[in-house]
């Protein structure tokens, strides 16, 4: 069996500051509460305040991750954030978490994997401990969606529960327009602390991670790209393409497919079988595509974790913050093998194992 090389001493979570219940989305588009907890499993997300940016997030995230592994900020060799949503198109957000949290002179790296941000960010933490790169890495997930929301100033102040006007009727119809996504994306960010491992029966196993990019079009953003002169423009604005194209029926479909088979192939690289799994955190896109996992893979409820009825889909941020969910409950403990998984844009997807 793989030998463990690193392993998470901390993990810690922030959200976004305002909680947004689904009946809230429902004033501002053409959906329903029940809509949207039967196709998702969804009961609110939480936005951001306007002013507060993914950095600060993901120094929030940190800060309860180092505090929870009780490292000091200063003894962090390595950042990796894995985001989709920095907070400018360049630089990405690693060195601004650096400089907010006052480090300097250390590698600040930014994973650009969407949803599979964690996994795939995982295995690059744990390949810099390998290979002697890094000692302490500051490993994060941080996103904020509520960029992408069409919603006028005023369907904001719906939305954020500071007016009950309602909006008009060409608003509510052009945000309908993208009702299917608008319901699910939520803002937060979660944080891991890791580091070569102190128990040679505890860390990090293995990974079995993939990408095809032949229908990145089922999943993207089709503005803000250096494919258009400009690279964003006015009409990107008007015709609503700042906000994500996505064939939902299609990414359902993989995802219910491609991440039971990652965990299988993952479990073989390492000598382990399903069996063997206590527990599984899949990525919280929706909860009907996370039952579609456990039931691909038979597994019980008692072994699978479901976080998106508090927060909707996070995007890199969802395993850390089940995972850290999990712990502070006790319902990970020490020896306990576990599972991760995710699917999204690229398409790139795959699994993770540790044994806690
Ligand atoms: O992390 C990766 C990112 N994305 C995903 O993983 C998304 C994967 N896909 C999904 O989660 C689901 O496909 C959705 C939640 C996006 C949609 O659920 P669905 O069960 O696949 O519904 P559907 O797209 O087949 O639409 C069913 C109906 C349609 O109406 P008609 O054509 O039957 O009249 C939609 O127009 O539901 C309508 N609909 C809505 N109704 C109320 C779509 N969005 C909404 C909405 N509220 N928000």
């Amino acid at each position: 069996m793989t030998q463990a090389f690193s392993r998470i001493y901390g993990s810690g979570f922030v959200t976004g500051e305002t909680l947004v219940p689904n009946s809230r989305m429902a004033m501002v588009c053409d959906t329903t509460d029940e809509w949207i907890r039967e196709r998702s499993g969804i009961e609110q997300r939480y936005f951001i305040n306007e002013g507060t940016s993914t950095s600060d997030l993901a120094v929030g995230a940190a800060k309860k991750a180092l505090d929870d592994a009780k490292w000091k900020a200063e003894e962090v060799d390595y950042i990796v954030v894995a985001t989709m949503t920095p907070d400018y198109y360049f630089p990405g957000v690693g060195s601004l978490v650096q400089a907010k949290l006052g480090l300097t002179n250390i590698p600040a790296l930014d994973i650009r994997q969407q949803c599979s941000g964690f996994v795939y960010g995982l295995q690059m933490c744990d390949a810099l401990l390998r290979a002697g790169q890094a000692k302490k890495i500051l490993f994060i997930g941080a996103e904020i969606h509520s960029g992408f929301m069409p919603f006028s100033k005023h369907g904001w102040d719906v939305v954020m529960g500071r007016s009950d006007k309602p909006v008009t009727q060409e608003e509510k119809d052009w945000n309908s327009k993208f009702r299917h996504l608008l319901v699910l994306f939520g803002d937060a960010a979660g944080a891991m602390c890791i580091a070569p491992t102190d128990d040679p029966q505890r860390g990090i196993l293995g990974f079995a991670l993939h990408s095809d990019g032949k229908d990145v079009e089922s999943l993207y953003v089709p503005s803000a790209g250096f494919k258009y002169r400009p690279y964003f423009s006015e009409d990107h604005i008007r015709e609503g393409r700042f906000v994500p194209v996505m064939e939902g029926r299609q990414v359902f479909k993989m995802a219910v497919t491609k991440m039971p088979e990652a965990v299988h192939e993952a479990l073989g690289k390492t000598g382990l079988g399903i069996d063997d799994v206590n527990l599984l955190i899949p990525h919280q896109a929706n909860l009907r595509i996370s039952e579609g996992v456990q039931k691909g893979l038979k597994l019980p409820d008692s072994r699978v974790f479901n976080n998106i009825m508090r927060y909707g889909n996070t995007t890199a941020a969802t395993i850390p913050i089940a995972y850290d969910e999990c712990k502070k409950a006790g319902r990970i403990k020490q020896g306990d093998l576990l599972a991760f998984c995710a699917l999204g844009a690229g398409f790139h997807w795959g699994a993770a194992l540790m044994r806690e």
